[in-house]
């Protein structure tokens, strides 16, 4: 730059809208208060435990207790939604997975139990066969070491009817076994439970962020003869976009009152495609791998956790999900109340 020359200045300066915190608050697009936020638990029977879980700092196993106490406390700091998953004996676990039909088995007792103790809580279960099978796997495995889409759809209505008549109020398959939304929807309806709600897994990826989550639930494929030893022949093939949307359609056909990515943050394009060409509400899973990865780094001092985690849920719902499954819901509560004070 010299004086004979100077260099325009702007006109439009989008700093102007930067300059204090006020006007960034005033111009901010995305507020994700803690009402919007999902926290999933892991179940363990007995009574009185907290076990940690090695690969999810800061996540327990509870026991139904321990369990209704930190629903509780999630309820005061806003987060009224809870998504249950049950750590089963491993002596239970069989390869049809019966006891996932079992009404005392620990799942059951847990809705029943948080039903009674928070009656306002939303209470979101589960639907796959992966927590109850001694094979690790979301569907029935046949003797070739198919997984049997039918056949594992008729137990899955069943185990979604049952989860309706011991309180849930949400139920998410999260199987991907074709037609599975409208098996559900047409056994629930058949059982009179109309005002359960189904949060179906839409784009569920074949992913490996969900490592944690395995080890929480001890949950793996088992490796042994004809057995899959992953889960690619039904979850979704990381590659793909536009399959998310045919199961989308196929999901709003079958009458999914809210469709699911999963993972979130590795997906946010498959999140704002959902949000452009579906009117349901969506919702994102923050999985066990996508949660652990900064915790691990913040343990190293390498990142800032509350920066980091503030930063990857709020980029989620930017991206056009309205509910967001997380491990961390209980601390960006707290943040959120710190914030406003
Ligand atoms: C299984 C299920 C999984 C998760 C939720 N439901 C694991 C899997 O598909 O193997 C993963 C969640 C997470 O990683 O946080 N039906």
């Amino acid at each position: 730059m010299t004086e004979n020359h100077p260099l325009p200045r702007p006109e439009r300066r989008p700093r102007r809208l930067r300059r204090t915190e006020v006007i960034r608050s005033l111009v901010r697009e995305t507020i994700l208060p803690p009402q919007k936020l999902v926290l999933p638990l892991f179940l363990i029977d007995g009574e009185n435990i907290a076990q940690p879980i090695d690969a999810m700092p800061g996540r327990c196993r509870l026991s139904i207790d321990k369990a209704i106490d930190e629903c509780a406390e999630a309820m005061k700091l806003g987060v009224g939604a809870f998504a249950l998953f049950p750590a089963i004996d491993p002596a239970l676990k069989t390869p049809r997975a019966e006891h996932g039909l079992d009404e005392s088995n620990l799942l059951c007792r847990a809705v029943k139990a948080l039903r009674e103790a928070l009656p306002d809580a939303c209470l979101i279960t589960d639907i796959a066969l992966d927590p109850y099978s001694s094979l690790g796997h979301d569907g029935l495995v046949s003797a070739e070491g198919e997984i049997l889409n039918d056949e594992t759809v008729d137990i899955l209505a069943q185990m979604a009817v049952l989860h309706g008549q011991v309180g849930a109020d949400i139920v998410a398959p999260s199987d991907m076994m074709d037609g599975r939304v409208g098996g559900i929807r047409a056994a629930l309806d058949q059982a009179g439970q109309e005002k359960v709600a189904i949060l179906s897994y839409t784009a569920k990826y074949a992913s490996s962020f969900y490592g944690p989550f395995r080890e929480a639930l001890d949950s793996a494929p088992v490796d042994a003869p004809n057995v899959p030893k992953d889960k690619k022949t039904y979850q979704m093939d990381p590659a793909n976009v536009r399959e998310a949307r045919i199961e989308m359609v196929l999901d709003e056909m079958e009458a999914a009152d809210i469709i699911m990515v999963k993972p979130a943050l590795p997906y946010l394009d498959v999140i704002s495609q959902l949000r452009e060409h579906s009117d349901l509400p969506i919702a994102a899973y923050h999985v066990s791998g996508e949660y652990a990865m900064i915790k691990a780094a913040a343990e190293r001092g390498w990142l800032d956790e509350r920066a980091c985690m503030t930063e990857s849920l709020t980029a989620i719902a930017r991206a056009g999900a309205d509910i967001i499954f997380t491990y961390a819901a209980l601390d960006y509560a707290r943040w959120f109340r710190e914030d406003l004070a």
